[in-house]
Formats: structure tokens, sequence, C-alpha cells
């Protein structure tokens, strides 16, 4: 071999062990067995060779040639088995230990959900479900809130471009109720609701309520305030101080709102009671004379109670949360306290 070929051989040797990944070596191979490569080159020059030694030459080059390329071979096998090891030692994961986390449990809300239809249902109650989706009607119409009623700007409302909407609230479940029902009845109904809000810390444009109705026949006053504080007793194993004043809304007559003493600040006031140290939980009255009669209830027989339960601030109040966007963040350092 020349002292050409031999130099050759000698620098490809020592770039092969220095190479020390398979992009390194494929440089090297370019270097050297590439179209303007070291030992493409010298072969080229074979036409400058005296001819006598040009087989010899010849025979030379094409040795130095597959010398070359197994050599660039075994290297990158062994490159090649270096990055897979080095790739299972940085990416290995640990199955069991997904395994052990994954055990998940309900949402809190889901949670004190359940809690109150076991409450209610212990006191006859039956558990009522109605579509995300209602027609005005159902939302507003049979709920004494006719078109152009001031009482609609209370509920900012989400339209759908077939004319229905996202419900506001879950009381169109009682007119779904009422036209299943044969009085006497007493139902709850909890579910998702809609609003075209700004969010903050106390307002979510999506939220839970449970709404309840009773209808019978003398239901009063004393009936419907019996009844909350069996509710409220039972969700919050202690006593909590409420107060009861006149609320307006259009399906009930008396309105009152039931509100709670603000248990994140003690009623001292905070971002969450906006600062009155009392939070509206539980608005609710005596069935509208109209509501009954769109529901195909004579109010002359019967009468009836609802309320209104704010579930997502019964929770709050509950387990001392002081925002409610943290129930949809999704993020699971919060839920997992539950
Ligand atoms: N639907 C009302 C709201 O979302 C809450 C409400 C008030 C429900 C009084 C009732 C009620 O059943 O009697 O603002």
């Amino acid at each position: 071999m020349s002292v050409d070929l031999n130099q050759i051989k000698v620098e490809l040797v020592e770039a092969l062990e220095n190479a020390e990944n398979l992009r390194a070596l494929d440089e090297i191979r370019v270097a050297f067995r590439g179209q303007k490569g070291k030992i493409t080159l010298l072969s080229k020059s074979i036409k400058d060779v005296a001819p006598e030694n040009r087989a010899s030459f010849g025979k030379d080059i094409n040795e130095l040639k597959d010398l070359a390329d197994s050599l660039i071979e075994k290297r990158k096998t062994e490159l090649f088995e270096k990055e897979v090891e080095q790739q299972l030692e940085s990416e290995w994961i640990d199955v069991t230990i997904s395994k052990k986390d994954q055990k998940g449990h309900l949402h809190p809300l889901t949670q004190i959900q359940n809690r109150i239809e076991d409450i209610f249902t212990s006191m006859g109650f039956i558990v009522l479900d109605g579509p995300e989706t209602e027609s005005e009607y159902n939302n507003f119409e049979a709920l004494n809130i006719p078109k152009d009623h001031p009482a609609r700007d209370m509920q900012d409302t989400f339209w759908t471009t077939d004319g229905n909407l996202l419900r506001t609230h879950t009381s169109c479940i009682q007119v779904r109720g009422m036209k299943k029902l044969k009085p006497p009845f007493k139902v709850i109904a909890p579910g998702r609701v809609f609003r075209y809000e700004a969010i903050d810390a106390s307002h979510e444009n999506t939220f839970y309520q449970v709404e309840g109705m009773v209808v019978d026949k003398e239901i009063s006053v004393a009936n419907l305030i019996s009844s909350m504080r069996t509710l409220l007793r039972e969700v919050f194993e202690k006593d909590v101080k409420v107060r009861l004043r006149p609320g307006y809304f259009p399906f009930v007559e008396p309105g009152f709102e039931l509100d709670i003493s603000c248990l994140i600040c003690g009623g001292s006031g905070c971002s969450v009671c906006k600062q009155s140290g009392w939070v509206e939980l539980l608005p609710c009255g005596l069935v509208h004379p109209n509501v009954l009669k769109a529901g195909g209830i004579d109010p002359n027989e019967y009468s009836g109670f609802a309320f209104g339960l704010g579930l997502n601030r019964l929770v709050m109040m509950k387990y001392g949360i002081n925002d409610i966007r943290h129930f949809q963040s999704g993020d699971l350092r919060f839920v997992r306290q539950f």
C-alpha cells in the first residue's frame, strides 16, 4: 500500500475512534467516502500513476474502500447501540408510579351534589334531570318572565343560533317536572347552568345549581323554611348563621333570599362575600300562581315552594374555597384536596 493510502487509513481509524455519535460518524463517512472524500479523490488519481503500477494501485485502493466501509459500518453499530442505551437511561418510565397515582375520586361539586341528593331523597323527594340547552319558553316564559320583562336582564343569556338557549338556571326543570308529575310531588333537580358574565372570584359563566320544588295542598313559608334548615344542617354538619330577606324572582311570590354568614372570612368581609359578610346561597319562595298554571296545575287547589341552591357557593362555604374559578380550572392540586 502506498504511503498516501496508509496515511488515509490511519486518519480514518483515528477519526472513527473519536466519533462520539452517529452524526459525527456520517461526517467522517462523507469526508472519506463521499464524492469529494479523500479516498474517492485518491482513486481518481489512478490516471497519474505509472501504467505498470496501476493494477496494484487499483487493488490497494479497492481494499482500502472495503476496509473503510466495514470500519464505518462497525462503528455505526457501536454508536447506535450506545445512543439507544443513553435514550433508555434518560427516558425511562416507572409504569408502577403512574398506576399508583391514577386512582381518582369524584370532584367536590359531585360529592356534595350526591350528598344533597341523599338528604332530599331521604325526605321523599325525587331527583329530576333536564337538558342543558333549553327553549326560551321553559327557561323564561313558563316561569312568568315574558319577553321584554326586565327580569330577563338579571340573567345574561347564551343564545344558540336556532333560537334556543343554554339554560341560565335549573328553574326550567320545574316546568318539565310539573308537566310530568301529578301533584302532590317533591322534586330536586341538580344541574349545570350558564350565564354570559364576566368572571371573577365569585362569578363564573358555568356553574351548578340544585333546584327544588314541592307542590301540595296548603304549602306555606313554614314548610319552605323547615326544609331549608334541614338541608343546611345536614350539609354543613354544624350550625350556620342564616338570614332571610325579601328577594324578587318573577316565579315566586313571596320571594326570599336566604343568606349565610360567610364562612370564608367568618362574616368580617372578603372578596367572596363582596365585603358584606353574607353570601346569597338559597333564593326561594312560594311558587307563583302563573307558574303553576303554566305547568297545568290549578293554583286554587295547590300551592308550592321552590328554591334554587347555588351549589358552587355552598361547596365554597363548606370547604373554605375562596375563588369560584378553581372548580373548572382542571388543576389537580385543587381537586386532590377533597
Ligand atoms: N333561578 C334563580 C336564579 O338562578 C334562583 C331561584 C330563585 C330559584 C328563587 C328558585 C326560586 O326556585 O324560588 O337566579
